[in-house]
């Protein structure tokens, strides 16, 4: 079972934060997943919900502030790892930065969500093949998102360039490869809803978890600890989790 850190360690940190991607690329991960949008002036940023009210002392919609606004918004920390205990909303270039060692020397894989279901990120696609190019990681990505379009876009766009197709039912994510070039599935793990998987796909099936217990959220829930016997016979491949260092 390869083990993906979900927006990072983001049991032990705050998501989608440079501090829990440091921490991911300390364990024997596969790779790290996060979310991207873009602000205001088109920037790239790392953060999952549409609004910053949830992860951040802001409120608002990402799309409607610039990335300068963005950047003075503070995301608190709980060591003295980051400047006065905050921390700020990432550029996907500055997890770049942080993560291409680790993808060098240990073949850390990041898994670029993209976030554009509930607001259509114009010319995201673009942007994002462009910087992957440009820092020369593009062996060390794997593109995702809940839009079938964007999937698609970047696929036409470069043929060569790794894809999971994002459902809620494993069944959904199947029936889009049937007729999609894509070459993975990332169902969430308890949509597992269709019977000897193994017989109806070689993909990878990377199944994701959003149930594990947040500390940082005021909407914290108990830790739920999948059994992956149970998920490797029902088809699974990877597992994206909050908490990586429990399953490793
Ligand atoms: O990529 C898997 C997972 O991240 C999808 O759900 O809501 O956590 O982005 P969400
Ligand atoms: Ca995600």
């Amino acid at each position: 079972m390869k083990i993906w850190a979900h927006r990072g360690c983001s049991y032990a940190w705050p998501e989608n934060t440079l501090q829990a991607f440091k921490a991911a690329c300390q364990y024997p991960i596969t790779g790290i997943e996060l979310d991207i949008q873009l602000t205001k002036d088109g920037e790239m940023v790392v953060i999952h919900d549409e609004k910053v009210d949830r992860t951040t002392d802001g409120t608002g919609e990402v799309c409607d502030f610039t990335l300068e606004e963005l950047r003075k918004l503070k995301i608190a920390i709980p060591t003295s790892e980051a400047k006065h205990g905050f921390t700020q909303i990432p550029t996907i270039e500055e997890v770049f930065e942080l993560v291409k060692p680790y993808c060098l020397k240990e073949g850390v894989l990041i898994n670029i969500e993209l976030k554009n279901s509930k607001v259509r990120y114009e010319g995201m696609e673009d942007k994002i093949l462009e910087a992957v190019s440009r820092w020369g990681l593009k062996d060390y990505i794997v593109y995702s998102s809940f839009n079938p379009e964007s999937i698609c876009l970047l696929k036409e766009k470069d043929p060569s360039v790794k894809t999971g197709i994002l459902a809620a039912p494993v069944s959904e994510c199947l029936s889009f490869a049937g007729n999609h070039p894509v070459d993975a599935l990332h169902p969430n793990i308890k949509n597992m809803d269709v019977e000897n998987l193994k017989d109806k796909t070689n993909l990878p099936v990377r199944a994701w978890n959003t149930s594990e217990f947040e500390p940082f959220y005021p909407d914290a829930r108990e830790i739920e600890i999948q059994d992956l016997g149970e998920l490797e016979r029902a088809g699974v491949t990877d597992i994206f989790t909050n908490v990586p260092e429990r399953y490793l």
